[in-house]
């Protein structure tokens, strides 16, 4: 075993909480989100062991090109669009679908020459504000669309919902009913359910749904976790023992001593640290890691290569045991809430040095 952090990545996890999607929107196709390395979990490994979504979305065009170099075949939406004609031409040869969102995008498409007609989704901005139409534009925008001679098909109508994570419903519901009107007089399909949505939400289901962090086992909601929602983690995080050591009372652990031994304490110290993406600020919280099953404290200040940990609770822990950071038995939910950050954060932060495995 290699003294380093090392992240599994259970390809099992990930096709059950596909099926978890189907189930809960069994009307609806199933665009996958992998952009951002799927989350930090590896893109072109999570497409392969996803080869049943029946679309791919990625944000940038530098991770479609990656799917399809791969080899992967599926419809692959771009959730950010291109803007410039190379780019356009691009995403035309490769059969990507961009989103069209602003303005420049549209006299872009209305000016390029492509080879091949491209199919788009239009993106309705019903109240996030961050990308897409005011609802009051989408016939005129979607009519300039099909004009341009650039689009083999209508374009597909979506819209992003902001807070369809949150109890309270008032603006999710505002939003499906802007949607609603936005899109009433358009043919072609409609998109607008994120994880939360499609959890919370059946009537966001429409044609296509876009899970991103479910499939990885984590709860889109605050105070749940992946487990309470029929989820299985996929990603587990793990570094063995580099060193163990006995810190007499008072002695003080890490920069800055922020940790002090009230009592002789036996100390691990495990090969994980800011620098793999555990952060630092978990340091100053309580967090929990855990020692051959068993809970154990984190103590001192995370450094960027090493973590110190109290032994007193994990037996006869030795140079060489694993210590998990978060996997099945320690929801990264729970890592993320100390670090006062969503698991969203901590999956995409793993760093590039971790080597990760896949089962
Ligand atoms: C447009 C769009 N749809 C769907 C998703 C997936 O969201 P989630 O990971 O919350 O399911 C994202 C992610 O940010 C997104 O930007």
């Amino acid at each position: 075993m290699s003294a380093a952090a090392r992240a599994v990545v259970d390809t099992a996890a990930l096709r059950h909480n596909l099926l978890s999607v189907r189930e809960a929107a069994p009307g609806s196709r199933v665009m996958a989100v992998i952009k951002a390395n799927a989350y930090g979990h590896g893109l072109v490994e999570v497409a392969r062991a996803l080869a049943d979504a029946d679309a791919f979305a990625v944000a940038r065009l530098d991770e479609a090109v990656a799917l399809r170099d791969a080899g992967l075949a599926h419809r692959i939406v771009l959730l950010e669009g291109v803007l410039r004609s190379e780019e356009l031409s691009r995403a035309a040869a490769l059969r990507l679908e961009p989103v069209i969102h602003c303005p420049e995008q549209v006299s872009a498409l209305e000016q390029a020459s492509l080879d091949n007609p491209l199919r788009a989704w239009l993106k309705i901005d019903t109240g996030m504000h961050r990308l897409g139409f005011p609802p009051g534009e989408a016939v005129g925008v979607a009519r300039r669309l099909m004009a341009s001679g650039a689009l083999a098909k209508p374009p597909v109508c979506m819209t992003h919902l902001a807070c369809a994570d949150e109890p309270e419903e008032t603006v999710t519901r505002s939003q499906l009913a802007a949607f609603a009107g936005a899109v009433a007089d358009l043919p072609g399909d409609r998109s607008a359910a994120n994880s939360a949505a499609i959890l919370a939400y059946p009537e966001s289901h429409m044609d296509w749904v876009r899970p991103g962090i479910m499939l990885y086992g984590v709860s889109p909601f605050e105070g749940r976790c992946g487990a309470d929602l029929g989820l299985r983690p996929v990603m587990s995080l793990s570094s063995p023992l580099i060193a163990v050591k006995d810190v007499p009372a008072g002695g003080r652990v890490g920069y800055g001593g922020t940790w002090t031994a009230d009592r002789a304490t036996r100390i691990g110290i495990a090969a994980i640290g800011y620098g793999d993406g555990y952060p630092r600020c978990l340091g100053s919280t309580d967090t929990p890691v855990l020692l051959g099953g068993r809970k154990a404290q984190l103590v001192g200040r995370v450094s960027m290569d090493m973590i110190a940990i109290d032994l007193t609770d994990a037996g006869d822990a030795a140079v060489g045991d694993e210590v998990t950071l978060w996997g099945a038995d320690l929801p990264v939910e729970i890592l993320a809430s100390r670090a006062g950050t969503i698991g969203y954060e901590l999956l995409c932060g793993v760093t590039q040095r971790v080597a990760v495995s896949y089962v």
